[in-house]
This record gives structure tokens, sequence and C-alpha cells, in this order.
């Protein structure tokens, strides 16, 4: 197990982030809204102080990174599942109940979030690996996602798993993700309306291939699984 370099990195690549998030929350300060950053905005410390803004303007960015490109990941890897299996098309078009079991299982065959951290608080043992108090931990969310012991046959996409929603796209425990209800919903809508507006799905096949032989590529990042890009052909619904 290598030693994690925790030297800062020189330029904070999400400061352009932080700018924009500082304007809206001093607005939202001055002139609160009924939103959520306006919430952020005031909220106080239990001894009823004010935090710096830029306590505010951390969970705030983190919440909105955290909630859109997971769910663009999840969306595309979805779609591409449905390109180049057109017999899934048909039954999530005959049976919308379908697009639940669908996204579960597109969660636990591409899981967005790849890998999460936890800091060990006392020392103790994984397997048969010690892990000393103060280690920071990386967890394989998308490896234990195709766990053969866990999951049958784990890298095919199947609807029908008796065990689909024992996947941990989402992590589990204190931290799991609060945006999990509105990630399986935003995928819902948009699969519902993806088939109410298109007919005639198909992958592009000049981008990636034929159905025989795709080629796909995917994002260079340890953190996040997600397609760099899908491009599909289809025809309006009348
Ligand atoms: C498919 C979409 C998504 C996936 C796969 C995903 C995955 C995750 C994972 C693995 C974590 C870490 C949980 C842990 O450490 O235990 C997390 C945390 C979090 N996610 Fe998501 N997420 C998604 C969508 C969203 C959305 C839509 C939002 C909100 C708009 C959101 C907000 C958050 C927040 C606030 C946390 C931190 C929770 C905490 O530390 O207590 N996520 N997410």
């Amino acid at each position: 197990m290598g030693a994690l370099d925790h030297t800062p990195v020189a330029v904070n690549p999400l400061q352009y982030l932080d700018d924009k998030f500082m304007g809206y929350l001093a607005e939202r300060r001055r002139d609160p809204q009924n939103d959520i950053l306006s919430g952020l905005a005031t909220a106080t410390y239990p001894d009823g102080s004010t935090p710096d803004l830029i306590e505010v303007v951390r969970p705030a960015t983190f919440l909105f990174a955290a909630g859109q490109e997971t769910v663009t990941k999840l969306l595309s890897s979805a779609l591409r599942v449905l390109g180049d299996r057109p017999e899934y098309e048909k039954m999530l078009r005959e049976d919308r109940s379908l697009i639940k079991p669908f996204l579960e299982e597109s969660l636990r065959f591409d899981s967005p979030t790849k890998v999460d951290f936890r800091l060990a608080r006392t020392t103790t043992t994984i397997g048969d690996v010690e892990i000393k108090a103060g280690t920071i931990i990386m967890l394989c969310l998308a490896g234990a996602n195709r766990d053969p012991r866990k999951f049958d046959n784990p890298n095919k996409f199947r609807l029908g798993r008796k065990n689909l929603h024992d996947h941990v796209a989402f992590s589990r425990g204190l931290h799991t993700c609060a945006g999990a209800p509105l990630a399986r919903v935003e995928g819902r809508v948009t699969m519902n309306r993806l088939l109410d507006r298109i007919q005639d799905f198909q992958i592009s096949e000049v981008s990636h291939g034929s159905i025989h032989n795709r080629s796909y590529q995917y994002d260079p990042s340890f953190l996040l699984r997600g397609l760099s890009e899908l491009n599909i052909e289809f025809t309006p619904a009348p």
C-alpha cells in the first residue's frame, strides 16, 4: 500500500467555482431567497455566530459538483446499455416500471463514483490487512459492485437480479450520498422523457463502431467512471 501524498496542489483547479459561489452566497446573505443557497448563506454555528463565507462556499460547491457529473455519468452509461441492447429498449417502452431496476443495475454495473475514502479512527483489520488508526483508506465502490462473491456473473448487465439493491454506488453509512433520492428521480424522469420523445434510438456507428465492435472512451479518472462522449442517433417522436 503506497503512502498518500498530502502536498497541496499549487493551483486550485476549482478556484473559479469558489469565486462564483462566493458571489452567489454573498448576494444571498444580503438578500435571502427561498432556496438552498440562502439556507447555507444564512446558517449559523450552534453558538449563534456566522461562519466565514469561505466555510459555506466549500459545501455549496461540493453540492453543486457532487450532484452534476455523477448523474450525467449514470445517464450516459444507462443510455449506452439501452443502445447496445435493443431488447431492453423494447422492454422499457412496454413496461416503464422497469426503468427503476434498469437504473439500479446501471449504478452497479458502471458505478459513477468509483471510489470513496474513510479515515480509520482506531486501529483495525480488514480481511487480513492491519489498518492503523489515522490511515486514510480508499474504498473501491465500483470494484465491490462487481464482486463475484456478491453478484452472480457480475460483468453481465442483468435486469432481474434478486439482490439488485445491494450495490454500494451511493456508499453506505453516516455519509451515504445525500442526493441519492434526487439522482434516482432525475434518472427516472429523464429516461421516461427520452422514451417519450425519441424513437429509433441507436448508438452512432460512425462514432462508436458497429454493434459487434463498439468502441467507447471513458474519462481517465480514478474517481469517476463515465463516458467521455456518447453519440446517438434517433428520430423525434411525432
Ligand atoms: C448517480 C448519481 C450519484 C452518485 C453515484 C453519487 C455517489 C456518492 C457517493 C459514493 C458519495 C460518498 C458517500 C460516502 O462517503 O459514504 C456521495 C456523497 C454525497 N453526495 Fe452523491 N452521488 C450522486 C448524486 C448526487 C446528487 C444528485 C447530489 C445532490 C444534489 C449529491 C450530493 C451528495 C452529498 C452532499 C454527499 C456528501 C454526503 C456526506 O458526506 O454526508 N450526490 N455521493
